[in-house]
């Protein structure tokens, strides 16, 4: 199954690796007991249950069933081919590969259509082009003098691939027509637009600053164009593309994946500008959405790399109403979320020209406060204090926040600031947050079922029926030891497990072994044939805790399994039986039940 590439070649790569640095870069793994654990990237989970173990090299989610090994991790997370896979991690592990070459064999599926493959290309070739025309032509020089202004170094215009869009009804289309690009794909790349009546096309993207926005693998599937001077809209983005999905993209996730995941920590802004600006002030891990508000899908990317989010949104009204509503999101989905104000409401950027990076890191940043901080705050927009009635309102409105948080302590602490802010007695305060609370849970109680354990998480003892548990037993020790596997094999003589994929795996193990193979889980994974039986093996894996086999063991599982043949055999002969009676064939009936009680007796 692995193709053309030597299975030295595999071992190698595989010795050169370790399972939890591979993955940890797509997850945020927590070490528990000998494995480590973090929240699955091939389902959507608030708690782990997703597993990886140094040890055998192999990982399993006991949520949806995902396992293997490296190899088969990066093929399903990349969504590429094993040899991709295998290529990828060679360079990595410092291999040398021969990897056979695309469309080569002709038998090869490319791991996207030709028409996405199109379209990323076009990108990635205008996003070089555009940039090459901010930078280097006349045409670009007035855009490049805007940009200085504004503060944006060389290095930023580097880093992030800013460019320049002629304004030109027709550049970008002959650009994509010279080079062969089909124009029906690139309008529906959204790069250009058809008209109407005459079916022609002409450039989406005229005489505006180009910011490629990269997909969380680095490709550019879409562009933010900006304008020069004051032509509306400010920021033109693409349309939504096969390859461009505004409600998913986070803006310079590709960048700052690394340092995200090593801090567990991400800076969500809003615009993407910010992001750039507080780069330049030294922020690695500064992301934003595309102008579109937080969403699922954004936040499921941003946990499996962070536990922690610190949104720094503008600091207008606009930008704190977004922020509230981004960490009750993040909060109810298990982030730890800090809420860093702009002060004078300014956004990131604007704050970062006037006062500088330092000043942004320790007074914005470092000061970000928590979310019951940031909601006391919240409240009083839009309030007069000095009014009594106004007053009231906003202490039952930040009440009725503390009511909501779990620790003591905290509702403690926050109780005593109001009572302090406003010279009230702390009593009454804890009296009114109590009844608040009871009210709100008898609230929930209609309306919710019961709250759900998140927190620890422990491996479901699936219960198995006997048999079933027995053949996983065995396939466990036999994946420890060769030898074991040869004996069952005696054991069982012509016999077989009785769930086919049980079998399968079986019979590839002895060939495995018979191969010359030593023990080795992970190497075995790649030796299988398909996912069904790679999942089932790391799934054995993971919920077997097996020390060494015992002679005994070993008999009792092979028991186990003789015995579930017989009791299917008893089942086939009642309905035999039922049979025969029904035709009034006695004799037969008779002979069979006699059969059924040998059976039967050979159980016990
Ligand atoms: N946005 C958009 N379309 C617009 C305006 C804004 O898609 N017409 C999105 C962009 O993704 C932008 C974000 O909303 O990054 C924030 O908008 P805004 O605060 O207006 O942009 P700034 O980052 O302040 O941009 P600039 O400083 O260039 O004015
Ligand atoms: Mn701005």
């Amino acid at each position: 199954m692995t193709g053309r590439i030597p299975e030295e070649t595999i071992q190698q790569i595989k010795q050169s690796l370790d399972i939890t640095d591979v993955i940890g870069e797509y997850v945020q793994l927590k070490k528990q007991g000998r494995n480590f654990f973090g929240l699955c990237p091939f389902h959507q989970e608030n708690s782990p249950s997703f597993s990886v173990s140094p040890d055998k090299q192999i990982y399993h989610c006991f949520g949806c069933g995902a396992g293997g090994n490296i190899f088969s991790f990066l093929t399903e997370v990349e969504n590429i081919s094993f040899q991709e896979a295998v290529s990828k991690l060679a360079e990595r592990a410092g291999v040398t590969v021969e990897v056979p070459s695309f469309g080569g064999d002709g038998k090869k599926q490319p791991a996207v259509s030709e028409e996405k493959e199109q379209m990323l290309k076009a990108h990635e070739l205008l996003a070089k082009f555009y940039h090459h025309l901010l930078m280097n032509t006349a045409e670009g020089q007035e855009a490049l003098d805007y940009l200085e202004e504004r503060g944006f170094s060389a290095s930023d215009l580097e880093t992030f691939q800013i460019g320049w869009s002629l304004p030109n009804w027709e550049f970008t289309t002959r650009f994509l027509e010279k080079r062969g690009f089909p124009l029906e794909w690139m309008e529906k790349a959204g790069l250009i637009i058809r008209k109407e009546d005459s079916g022609s096309y002409f450039d989406r993207f005229r005489g505006r600053i180009m910011f490629p926005l990269y997909d969380e693998k680095g490709s550019v599937v879409a562009f933010s164009g900006r304008s020069l001077h004051d032509e509306k809209p400010k920021y033109l983005n693409s349309p939504e593309t096969p390859i461009f999905n505004k409600s998913r993209l986070l803006y310079n996730l590709h960048q700052a994946r690394p340092a995200i995941r090593k801090q567990h920590r991400a800076i969500l802004f809003e615009g993407f500008a910010d992001v750039i600006a507080a780069a330049r002030a030294g922020v690695e891990t500064g992301i934003a959405t595309m102008g579109t508000s937080l969403t699922e899908a954004h936040i499921q990317q941003i946990k499996r790399l962070a536990n922690e989010v610190i949104i720094c949104y503008d600091g207008d009204l606009a930008g704190m109403n977004a922020a509230f509503r981004a960490s009750e999101l993040l909060i109810s989905s298990g982030c730890e979320v800090r809420i860093a104000s702009v002060p004078d409401r300014m956004d990131p950027d604007d704050y970062i020209r006037r006062h500088g990076g330092e000043k942004f890191l320790h007074h914005v940043i470092e000061t970000a406060r928590t979310q019951m901080a940031f909601k006391m705050e919240y409240y009083k927009q839009g309030k007069n204090l000095q009014d009594e009635g106004q007053k009231l309102q906003y202490i039952e409105e930040v009440v009725t926040e503390i009511a909501k948080l779990k620790k003591a302590v905290e509702r403690d602490y926050y109780l005593r600031q109001i009572a302090e802010q406003f010279s009230l007695s702390l009593e009454a305060l804890k009296q009114q947050e109590k009844q608040v609370f009871f009210k709100e849970r008898k609230k929930q109680h209609q309306h919710a079922p019961a709250p759900q354990a998140t927190s620890v998480y422990q491996a479901p003892n699936k219960l198995y029926p006997a048999f079933q548990t027995a053949e996983r037993r065995l396939i466990a020790y036999m994946l420890k030891s060769d030898d074991v596997a040869y004996k069952v094999k005696e054991l069982l003589g012509g016999n077989t497990f009785n769930l086919d994929e049980h079998q399968a795996i079986f019979t590839y193990l002895l060939g495995f072994y018979e191969g010359g193979h030593e023990p080795d889980a992970s190497a075995f994974i790649t030796f299988l044939p398909n996912d069904t039986l790679r999942r089932l093996v790391s799934d054995i894996e993971m919920m077997m805790i097996s020390k060494v086999a015992s002679d005994e063991e070993i008999h009792d599982c092979i028991q186990q399994i003789f015995k579930h043949r017989k009791v299917l055999e008893i089942k086939v002969k009642k309905q035999q039986q039922i049979s025969a009676e029904k035709a009034k064939d006695y004799l037969a009936a008779a002979k069979i039940a006699k059969e059924i009680m040998e059976l039967k007796k050979e159980l016990h």
